[in-house]
């Protein structure tokens, strides 16, 4: 903990040489009262999870496998916003760790290189119209080399390491993410979401771009005007018409 300079976060650590997901600890702590800023990391995970149910590969003591719980005040509607803070505050720790400008690729992923570095998963503890946790998972390849990752990922995945030449200091590293996120989250939470867009508009590699967006239902294709107020993806399609995407994969072409 040498390395923090937060109030709160990270003040709680709980830390895993392995568990299942840090993100089911998370929910287990959150439903048992973890103040604010509490963190769940383990060197590695046997059942990591990813967006839309998929897998999260997690090998042991490489990467970044870390959930926290945040207690914004905020409703159920604005909690897309919070994905959208710590994509930022994770693009903005790799800045000033590595001097790399990563891309963030709509709503949540962090590539450099047009590879991924990082995935963030955003999950709720709510009522009907007050969010009592924020339960965000930060999953960041760091230390792997390529034959860490599984053949499935070569084409999309990398780490810093890999990317840099040499091995990332991870705790340096967890300070510097959690520092950024405590100041963005503040930062929102006193001056809603219009400082934050401007970050995440100069970081996104989305906007402008020709985009085909997986639904549950339907696939479309447009170009992506950029955010909205709300955190909401707007594509302007080939009739013209604008269509906000609130939960979708997306691909982008060039
Ligand atoms: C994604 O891009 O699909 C999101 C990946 C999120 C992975 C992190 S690793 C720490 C936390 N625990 C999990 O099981 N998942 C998240």
């Amino acid at each position: 903990q040498k390395y923090l300079t937060t109030k709160n976060y990270g003040k709680y650590i709980r830390y895993f040489e392995t568990c299942s997901s840090t993100q089911i600890i998370a929910h287990e702590e959150a439903q048992n009262g973890a103040l604010d800023g509490t963190v769940i990391i383990s060197e590695e995970q046997t059942a990591g999870k990813g967006r839309m149910a998929r897998p999260w590969s997690s090998v042991s003591g490489k990467g970044i496998w870390m959930s926290i719980i945040i207690r914004p005040t905020l409703t159920p509607q604005q909690a897309p916003q919070m994905t959208l803070v710590a994509a930022v505050a994770v693009t903005r720790a790799i800045q000033e760790m590595t001097g790399i400008d990563a891309d963030i690729k709509w709503p949540n992923d962090i590539l450099i290189g047009g590879k991924k570095i990082t995935g963030i998963l955003t999950e709720l503890q709510s009522d009907p119209d007050q969010v009592k946790a924020i339960i965000l998972g930060i999953g960041m390849n760091v230390n792997q080399d390529e034959e860490d990752f599984p053949d499935e990922l070569h084409a999309i995945a990398t780490s810093l390491k890999r990317v840099v030449g040499n091995p990332i200091d991870r705790a340096q590293l967890i300070a510097k993410i959690l520092g950024f996120l405590e100041l963005y989250t503040e930062m929102y939470e006193k001056h809603g979401f219009g400082p934050i867009k401007i970050l995440w508009e100069g970081f996104s590699n989305t906007t402008g771009k020709r985009i085909r967006a997986v639904m549950l239902n339907e696939t479309i294709v447009g170009t992506a005007l950029g955010i909205s107020n709300e955190g909401v993806l707007e594509l302007k399609l080939d009739d013209g018409s604008i269509r906000g995407i609130y939960s979708a994969d997306i691909t982008i072409s060039k």
